[in-house]
């Protein structure tokens, strides 16, 4: 090797090195321009989680709805609905037919005020499923009486004045009319002396039975008398 050759290899060299550095300021203007694009992307949200995986994930729990068909006879008449099977039966009552008397107030079995009457037992609504209670009769507030023609119950608390604001009042006489039921079948309490005797419209009893209907306007007294009143009247 002699010293031009030497020179030329050097030039050869120093070209190549050149041309590496070229490509890796390329390489470099290039990955700096992708990662400023990707950001960008991401930042303005069009880059969704899923185009970013080669795989689609699996669909999330919330997203999968498992619908079902449901027959009630609800105040007498046959109402054919298709559910979601999480569906309470007060909000089957309430958003799907609309019967809105019915009330939603806890939502969690504590106030009462989502009563009505499922196969002559008061339940609270609230706390158990529609799709539990295919071909069950339902009776709501509404399927009690009619503003022109009240149940006994219903006029009883507009004479005794059994509310004040109203919000807890459907619960209250749905639950009312099932208790005296109760009482007329039989059925004991917490306070009933005598299991084996049959139990009395007392209004130690009405205040006992109905002490899952909370009211927090505090109408509890002219509750009690308007049910003992309506009893008083069955017996
Ligand atoms: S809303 Fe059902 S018990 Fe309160
Ligand atoms: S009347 Fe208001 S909560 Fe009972």
């Amino acid at each position: 090797m002699n010293v031009s050759s030497q020179h030329v290899d050097d030039d050869g060299v120093a070209a190549n090195c050149n041309a590496a550095e070229d490509n890796l300021n390329i390489t470099r203007r290039s990955l700096l321009k992708l990662a400023g694009m990707g950001a960008a992307t991401i930042a303005s949200g069009s880059l969704s989680i899923s185009s970013m995986s080669a795989e689609a994930p699996p669909a999330s729990a919330a997203t999968v709805v498992s619908a079902s068909k449901v027959m009630l006879h609800v105040n007498g008449v046959p109402r054919e609905l298709s559910l979601d099977t999480r569906t309470t039966l007060l909000d089957a009552l309430r958003e799907h037919l609309h019967l809105t008397g019915t009330k939603k107030g806890c939502d969690h079995g504590q106030c009462g005020a989502c009563t009505v009457i499922v196969d002559g037992r008061r339940i609270n609504s609230c706390l158990t499923l529609a799709v539990m209670h295919q071909g069950s009769h339902v009776v709501t507030i509404e399927g009690l009486g009619t503003p022109a023609n009240l149940h006994p119950m219903q006029a009883a608390f507009v004479k005794h004045d059994g509310f004040q604001c109203g919000y807890c009042t459907p619960g209250q006489i749905c639950s009312a009319v099932a208790v005296l039921d109760e009482i007329k079948a039989g059925v004991p309490s917490h306070v009933s002396t005598d299991l084996l005797a049959p139990p009395r419209p007392t209004n130690m009893e009405m205040r006992e039975r109905m002490s899952g209907n909370i009211c927090r306007c505090g109408a509890y007294s002219n509750i009690a008398e308007a049910m003992t009143e309506v009893a008083g009247g069955q017996a």
